[in-house]
Parts: C-alpha cells; sequence; structure tokens
C-alpha cells in the first residue's frame, strides 16, 4: 500500500459505497459513502444535528421544507458561539466593512482585510458551512481576476463558498466560478455594493418591472449554477414568489418570512450598533447595553481602587520577603 492507499482491486467485494483512497494513518477517506445518504442527510431528517453542513444537505433542508438558520460572524469568539449553537451557514459578510471598522459603506473593503476575518472565523467553525463575501471591485473588473480572487479565499482561508452580489450579469462569472468547484451564493435586491447606482439603501422590486428584472435575475443564477441566492430588501410577496419559483434555497434578509432561510448581520440582532435598526431587524440580545454597563462598572472598581481586590493578586511563596 503506497501512502496508506488500498489499490480499487482489494477492496472487498459489497463494499460499493466504501474505500477507494484509504489514509490508515489519519482514519480519513476521500471516498467514504453513506449508503443512506451521507451524514448531512441524516443531519436534514433530524438525526444527527452534528453532521456537517455542506452545500447538498442545504438543498436537502429546502426540499423538506426545513428552514435554513444564517447569520454574520467576522471572529473566532462569535463564529465559535454560532457554530456551537448549531447554525446552518455562518456569512462572513463585506457588512463587517461597516459593522468592525465603522466605515460607511462596504465598499472600500479589500480581499486581503476579508481574508484575515475569514481566517478567524474558519478556526472556530466545525459544523456550519463557511460563505465568504467577496468583497467590490474583486469581481467586477473581468471574470479570470473574479475566479482567481475566490480561489484565494478557498485556498488561504478556507472558505467553503463565496457569496457574489448581481443578477443576470453575474451568469457567466458564476458559471466560470462553478467550474473552477467553488460553490456560489448569489444575493439580488437591495445589494449593498450596489449603493451608489440604487441612491441609498433602498427595498428593492417595487413595481412590476422590476420583479420581473428580479425574477430574471434569480433564474438565471439558478441557471448558472448557484447553490442558494441571498433575497435582500424586497417585498415579502417577492421574497414568496422567488422562494416557490426556485429550486434552490433562498435565505432572506428583509424579504419576509416564506424564504427557504433567514440571515440577519450578528451586530444588529445583538444590538451592537450605533443607528436606529431596519424594520425586519429583530432584537434578541442588547450586548450594546450590557458592555456599556460592565465597561462603566471596571472604570468605577478602578477609580475606587476596589479592583483589584485581595483575592484578585499574586504573593511572593512563603519564605520570601522584601
Ligand atoms: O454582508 C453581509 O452581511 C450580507 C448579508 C446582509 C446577507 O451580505
Amino acid at each position: 500500500m503506497i501512502g496508506g492507499i488500498r489499490p480499487k482491486s482489494q477492496t472487498p467485494p459489497g463494499e460499493r459505497h466504501a474505500v477507494e483512497l484509504h489514509w490508515e494513518s489519519t482514519k480519513m477517506s476521500l471516498t467514504t459513502f453513506d449508503p443512506s445518504g451521507s451524514a448531512a442527510n441524516k443531519q436534514a431528517s433530524g438525526s444527527a444535528a452534528t453532521a456537517k453542513v455542506t452545500v447538498p444537505s442545504l438543498q436537502r433542508k429546502k426540499d423538506l421544507r426545513q428552514p435554513i438558520t444564517a447569520l454574520t460572524a467576522y471572529d473566532y469568539a462569535t463564529a465559535r458561539l454560532i457554530d456551537e449553537a448549531g447554525l446552518d451557514v455562518i456569512l462572513v459578510g463585506d457588512s463587517l466593512a461597516m459593522v468592525m471598522q465603522g466605515q460607511p459603506d462596504t465598499l472600500a473593503i479589500t480581499v486581503d482585510e476579508m481574508l484575515v476575518y475569514t481566517r478567524g472565523v474558519r478556526r472556530a467553525v466545525k459544523r456550519a458551512l463557511v460563505v465568504v463575501d467577496m468583497p467590490f471591485g474583486s469581481y467586477h473588473i473581468d471574470e479570470r481576476e473574479g475566479v482567481a480572487n475566490a480561489i484565494r479565499f478557498v485556498k488561504e482561508a478556507g472558505a467553503e463558498a463565496v457569496k457574489i452580489e448581481g443578477g443576470a450579469n453575474r451568469a457567466s462569472l458564476v458559471r466560470r466560478l462553478t467550474d473552477a468547484e467553488i460553490p456560489v451564493m448569489g444575493h439580488i435586491g437591495l445589494t449593498p455594493q450596489s449603493v451608489h447606482r440604487m441612491g441609498g439603501y433602498k427595498v428593492q422590486g417595487k413595481t412590476l418591472a422590476a420583479v420581473d428584472r428580479l425574477r430574471a435575475d434569480a433564474l438565471a443564477l439558478q441557471e448558472a449554477g448557484c447553490f442558494s441566492i441571498v433575497l435582500e430588501g424586497m417585498p415579502r410577496e417577492l421574497g414568496t414568489i422567488l422562494s416557490a419559483e426556485l429550486e434552490i434555497p433562498t435565505i432572506g434578509i428583509g424579504a419576509g418570512p416564506d424564504t427557504d432561510g433567514q440571515i440577519l448581520v450578528l451586530h444588529d440582532m445583538l444590538s451592537l450598533t450605533f443607528a436606529p435598526p431596519a424594520k425586519f431587524v429583530r432584537r434578541y440580545a442588547d450586548i450594546g447595553a450590557s458592555i456599556r454597563a460592565a465597561i462603566g462598572e471596571y472604570k468605577q472598581d478602578v477609580e475606587s481602587r476596589s479592583f483589584p481586590s485581595e483575592a484578585e493578586s499574586y504573593h511572593l511563596p512563603t519564605g520570601v520577603q522584601l
């Protein structure tokens, strides 16, 4: 056996689903197929909540009408908490330009910066599918550069899929990326990278012509090979129609309750922001208030010399005297 690889001819009869390449030392196999339809399938049916989320397992969730859960994360600690809570998808969104870096929009963030944040998330996540936003400018010049940048996210940060904004105008790029074995999540409706063209962050798809365009965009992205599409900032009715028309899962943010899954920006749902939330944001905690209170208390304790206490101090060993 060369390097732990068992030749095909030695595969025991009847083990059709099993081993062609087998690494004895690491107990890993490249081609081990579970005849029951894979661990991801069990997870979709609820029998193994810890099974790795994959592109096919998300499709199965849509097929079984099970809601897909997604949040953004940009660092190790929050990504780990989200993963341990059992969410399906973690998006390293370019929203990090705004919520982590305090920029006015998402436009300035670079591939190199996104790579740094993505690596922290990647180290934390064991189960969720890690999707990374391709930042503005990283796929707009030409498709070759778009593919090269997407490959960097996979090779240098461990991304399992990339997300790009745009509709039919991105179909050819989606084909190139999927040809390069990189799963692509589409993103239509309110696309923040188009903020200047849209004239602000405005709900999209409010006229029949706009609805028709978004339907055509969604179908073009599906046809080109996207495994899922984010529907952002659109009337509920349109979110409902697109989710019913598409075979691939839709993930909504401000697109109503009938999409196949939901995503929120973590900082929005935790109230770790400094502006009033959009209508679609539900606030599940007030972490901003908790942090503010904790910092105020610490300041007071330091100023009153009640921190650190005797119990929080180290001492010389017995017998050592100054
Ligand atoms: O950047 C981001 O966080 C996103 C989500 C809002 C979908 O694109």
